[in-house]
This record gives C-alpha cells, sequence and structure tokens, in this order.
C-alpha cells in the first residue's frame, strides 16, 4: 500500500541516506573553514551547491519518472519515498551552502522557492497519508456516484409531495432539486460548503412554513422537511469527498510551478555567479 508505506519504504532506506547526507554536508561546513570565512564560493561552498543543484535536478526529474510506466529502474513507492526524504535534506545542505547568507537578491529567491516547494511537498505527503483514510470512511459504502443517485431520488420524492402544499414549497423543493452544486470552482471544491446551497435554504424554509400549517398539510410539510434533511446529510458526505479529493491534488497545483520556477531562479543564480567571478 502506497500510502501507508512512503515514509518507512525498505526500512527506512532514504531516511538513513538522507541523515547520511546532511551529518556530511554539516561535518564538511564546520570542519572546512577557509580564511576568507565560510561563503558560497568557497571549495566547500562550490560543493554543497553542485550537490544541492544536482539534487534539486533529480528531484524535478520525478515528474518525468512517475510518467515512465514501463521503466525497470525501481520502483514508483521507492522514488516518492527517496524524493521526500533527499528533497527535504536540501534545507540543510542549501542552508550550509549559502553559509547562511540571505539577503535580497536572485540568490535567496532561489533559496525561497526552493524552501516552498519543500513546504508544498509536506503537505503532500501530510495528504497522502491521512485523506485515503477519511475518504472511505466519510464514503462508507457508498460512492460518489451512488450518493448523488440517492439525492436524485430524494428530490423526486419530494417534489411529489410537494404538490399537496402551498407554491412556496414547491418552489423550494424545485430550487433544491435544480440549483443544488456539488463542486464548482477551486475554492469551492477545497471549502467543502456552499454558503448559498439551494437545499440548506429549502430546510431552512420548510422548517419556517411549516409553523404556519395545520393537519394534513403540516403532516406532509414535515415529511418533506425529513426527506430533505436527509438530502442534505447525504449533499455533506458528496461535498466531503469531492473536498478531500481536491485537498489530494490541488497542492501539486503548486508543488510543480514552484519547482520550475526554482530551476528558473537556480539557473539565473549559477550564471549570475559565474558572472560576476
Ligand atoms: C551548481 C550549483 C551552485 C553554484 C555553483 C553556486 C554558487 C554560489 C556562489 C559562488 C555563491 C557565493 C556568492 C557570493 O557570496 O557572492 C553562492 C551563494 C548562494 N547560493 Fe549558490 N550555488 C549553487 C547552488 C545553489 C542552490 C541549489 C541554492 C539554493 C536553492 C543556492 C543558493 C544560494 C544562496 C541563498 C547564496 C547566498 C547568497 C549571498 O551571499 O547573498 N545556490 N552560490
Ligand atoms: C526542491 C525540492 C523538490 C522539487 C524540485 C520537487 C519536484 C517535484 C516534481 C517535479 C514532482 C512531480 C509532480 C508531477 O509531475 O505530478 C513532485 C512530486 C511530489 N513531491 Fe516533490 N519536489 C521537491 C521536494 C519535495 C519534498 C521535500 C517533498 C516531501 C517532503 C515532496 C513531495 C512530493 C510528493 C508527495 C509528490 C507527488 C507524487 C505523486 O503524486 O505521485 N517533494 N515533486
Amino acid at each position: 500500500m502506497r500510502h501507508q508505506s512512503v515514509l518507512a519504504y525498505a526500512n527506512f532506506r532514504y531516511l538513513k541516506v538522507a541523515t547520511l547526507a546532511i551529518a556530511a554536508a554539516v561535518f564538511g561546513y564546520i570542519w572546512y573553514a577557509p580564511p576568507t570565512g565560510r561563503y558560497g564560493g568557497s571549495a566547500m561552498g562550490y560543493t554543497l551547491g553542485t550537490v544541492g543543484a544536482l539534487l534539486i535536478v533529480w528531484l524535478l526529474w520525478f515528474g518525468v519518472r512517475k510518467r515512465q510506466f514501463a521503466s525497470t529502474t525501481g520502483t514508483l513507492l521507492g522514488w516518492l519515498s527517496a524524493h521526500v526524504y533527499l528533497g527535504t535534506s536540501l534545507l540543510v545542505i542549501a542552508t550550509l551552502h549559502a553559509a547562511f547568507e540571505l539577503g535580497i537578491n536572485v540568490h535567496t529567491l532561489a533559496y525561497a522557492l526552493m524552501v516552498a516547494v519543500i513546504l508544498s511537498g509536506f503537505y503532500g505527503v501530510y495528504a497522502y497519508l491521512r485523506f485515503p483514510a477519511i475518504m472511505t470512511e466519510n464514503l462508507r459504502e457508498d460512492t460518489l456516484d451512488s450518493l448523488l443517485l440517492k439525492m436524485a431520488d430524494l428530490d423526486r420524492q419530494a417534489r411529489a409531495i410537494a404538490l399537496g402544499l402551498p407554491d412556496q414549497a414547491n418552489k423550494l423543493v424545485l430550487a433544491a432539486a435544480q440549483q443544488t452544486r456539488i463542486g464548482g470552482s477551486w475554492r469551492r471544491q477545497w471549502s467543502g460548503r456552499d454558503p448559498e446551497c439551494a437545499t440548506t435554504a429549502a430546510v431552512n424554509g420548510l422548517q419556517a412554513l411549516g409553523r404556519t400549517l395545520r393537519g394534513e398539510q403540516a403532516r406532509a410539510n414535515q415529511q418533506l422537511y425529513t426527506l430533505l434533511l436527509r438530502k442534505q446529510e447525504l449533499l455533506a458526505r458528496a461535498r466531503r469527498d469531492v473536498a478531500l479529493k481536491a485537498r489530494l491534488d490541488l497542492w501539486l497545483y503548486v508543488h510543480v510551478p514552484l519547482s520550475v520556477g526554482l530551476l528558473a531562479a537556480l539557473i539565473a543564480h549559477v550564471i549570475s555567479v559565474f558572472f560576476y567571478w
């Protein structure tokens, strides 16, 4: 199971590799003290910078490797585990390369983009480890499609009952059937809520209407209200499913474009450094 073992893959092999890489970088940084002081342009600075840049190119390569289904170099799970741990080790390697010299320049832009990519990666791992189980629990025996079918069925029943009630009830029930939205814009999907939900409006409207009705109509209204409450519950689960899927996917729209930005800033950094040499 990919989602369970990304971090523990092969008995934490890549955690060990990354820890060794970090230890070597820290050792090299402390051990090598040039008379000019530690900085990105010292021999150790160049070494750490080159290792960092190679790591970044390799991490970017993951986007290609992910799509090479026929490749035989390692499993995707192994690649992802290495990606996560070695990607994280960059935080130390690049910081020591720069010898903690951050300012307002293209070098620090590369550094800031790198940190942003890594932080979005942390979120991605959290999402992969946590959300699939919550999704299963939320859907239980249903799928998104079966929830939609059940809701359509409740709408049909509600419209039949509403025929014996005042116009206002018919309008509310019709709007709930036709104007209830699941998903929509990215923000809407992500939040899993709709402040203008037509079903919620119908539930509230029917409750108010119920106070003005008597006898048979009051009973029918109560029945309608119960149906729509049930729909509201299914709707909340459907929206939650969409929200969890969005939270599982949308972060990659931060991670990947920022990685490409990082590559551009890194090229600018290296070129500018050689230009002033
Ligand atoms: C081939 C790889 C690299 C080379 C040759 C390289 C080269 C250098 C050099 C020569 C300096 C010293 C500049 C100076 O103090 O004037 C430096 C500083 C720096 N590098 Fe790199 N670098 C590389 C990779 C990276 C990477 C991967 C990052 C982070 C994403 C990075 C971020 C920085 C930062 C933040 C500084 C400090 C800038 C400052 O002193 O204001 N470098 N680099
Ligand atoms: C500078 C460092 C990094 C770069 C340049 C980078 C770049 C990439 C790229 C290009 C992809 C492929 C996305 C795609 O094509 O769909 C990817 C996926 C991913 N990265 Fe990173 N990454 C970095 C660091 C990290 C870190 C530190 C973590 C976690 C701690 C991480 C977690 C992930 C995850 C979970 C995926 C998704 C894999 C999948 O959907 O199959 N990344 N990264």
